[in-house]
């Protein structure tokens, strides 16, 4: 097991003092703090490869063209996918379920009547890109309900599933309770039924093993800024002949195969899906990200995280009026009320203590509401946490509910 204190000085960031007080940053499934290997290669891009990529013939168009086709085979390689043509380059998890949602409803397969199957734990970017494409197509919105412990009803689930079922959209791991789904078994129900599948994995793929061919899904979305690369870019893999059958949904430079005033033909996998010039440099940078983790192990990334949400649990545990959500084996995120005090003065007053945590509805309002609540208080980790992180949350979460009270 790795030393979580080993990977500070690699994070340039966590030096910083907040209010006086040294920074614990526990707001990682908001976004992740970037090591010096991705600063170090973002910075490299613009200053020793920067050119636009697939059109030049020039050294350094060739140059930026291959490093960014190496970094698709190194997301592909770790996404364990069947090639690194099924990996096209996004903004995001966000754009990632646009594109397949406004490419679907472009598609002709979604009808009046067929039913989009999400469940009540999704962030607004696996519901909303949803309702907009039942706006446009006649498709109705289906919910899979939770238990009061934050886990998915499967029963319910089962009796969701149906000849109309044309896709199911879940999120791996909850970013607000830390569930986790059991998404190979739900995504096998689902491809039974004869749905396509769409695994939202934005907070899986900092915390877990990813090998899209053992999950069966069609499709699979992440962000590289909650896996420790930058902003702006991320990736939606989905299998070739899937992605094959769909229509493209930007039109614009590099998609096309040729274009003339009469008509367009459209490039292949997996230009088809990236109009424009890309992120050039984030896919770089992800690539080096993904790097940074598998030298560290995503088995040892997982206890050491898991063992996190353990102490947390026990060391918030003996404070009045305290009540977690999720399920005791979380992923990631601890989210938790106190009785009387309201989730954003708990927030506030901790981070004048210099906790940064998330407060508030985490982009998922229709949980909060299944709930009966507003907003929760979340702290989420990430490898460079540790057994001291812990301690301060516990002593400023302690410290903060006494104040309110
Ligand atoms: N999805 C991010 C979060 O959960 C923004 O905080």
């Amino acid at each position: 097991m790795f030393d979580p204190d080993s990977l500070i000085p690699d994070f340039p960031i966590l030096d910083h003092s907040i209010q006086g007080r040294p920074l614990v940053y526990l707001d990682n499934a908001a976004t992740t703090q970037k090591p010096m290997a991705v600063l170090l290669t973002s910075r490299h891009y613009y200053e020793a490869i920067n050119a636009n990529i697939h059109r030049g013939t020039h050294h350094l168009a060739r140059l930026a063209t291959e490093t960014f086709e190496n970094a698709r085979r190194t997301v592909a390689t770790h996404l364990h996918a069947a090639s690194p043509e099924e990996v096209i380059f996004t903004s995001g998890t966000t754009d990632g379920i646009n594109l397949v949602a406004n490419s679907l409803s472009l598609s002709g397969r979604i009808n009046p009547g067929d039913e989009i199957l999400i469940s009540v734990l999704e962030h607004h970017s696996n519901i909303v890109p949803w309702q907009m494409l039942c706006e446009r197509t006649g498709a109705v919105l289906k919910v899979i309900p939770c238990h009061e412990d934050g886990t998915l009803d499967q029963g319910a689930f089962q009796s969701l599933l149906n000849e109309r079922t044309k896709i199911l959209a879940l999120t791996w791991i909850s970013n607000c309770f830390g569930t986790i789904n059991p998404v190979e078994e739900m995504a096998r129900s689902a491809k039974e039924a004869g749905a396509l599948v769409l695994i939202d994995a934005a907070q899986a793929i900092a915390h877990t093993e990813i090998d899209v061919q053992a999950l069966g899904a069609d499709f699979l979305v992440f962000s590289g800024h909650k896996v420790y690369a930058p902003t702006g870019i991320g990736v939606l893999w989905g299998s070739a002949a899937v992605l094959n059958a769909l229509p493209p949904w930007r039109g614009g430079g590099e998609m096309i195969k040729e274009v003339s005033f009469e008509k367009t033909t459209y490039n292949e996998l997996p230009f088809k899906f990236e109009a424009g010039t890309p992120n050039i440099e984030g896919a770089i940078a992800l690539a080096a990200a993904l790097d940074f983790i598998n030298g560290i192990g995503l088995d040892d990334i997982e206890a050491h995280e898991h063992g996190l949400i353990r102490k947390a649990g026990e060391a918030l545990a003996g404070i009045p009026g305290i009540r977690f959500y999720g399920p005791a084996g979380r992923a990631g995120a601890l989210s938790f009320t106190v009785e009387g005090v309201h989730h954003y003065d708990l927030g506030t007053l901790m981070d004048q203590m210099g906790v940064a945590v998330r407060t508030g509805h985490h982009c998922c309002q229709p949980l909060m509401a299944r709930f009966g609540m507003t907003g929760t208080v979340r702290a989420s980790f990430a490898i460079y946490n540790s057994d001291r992180d812990i301690q301060a949350l516990a002593e400023a979460t302690e410290k903060a509910v006494s104040m309110l009270r």
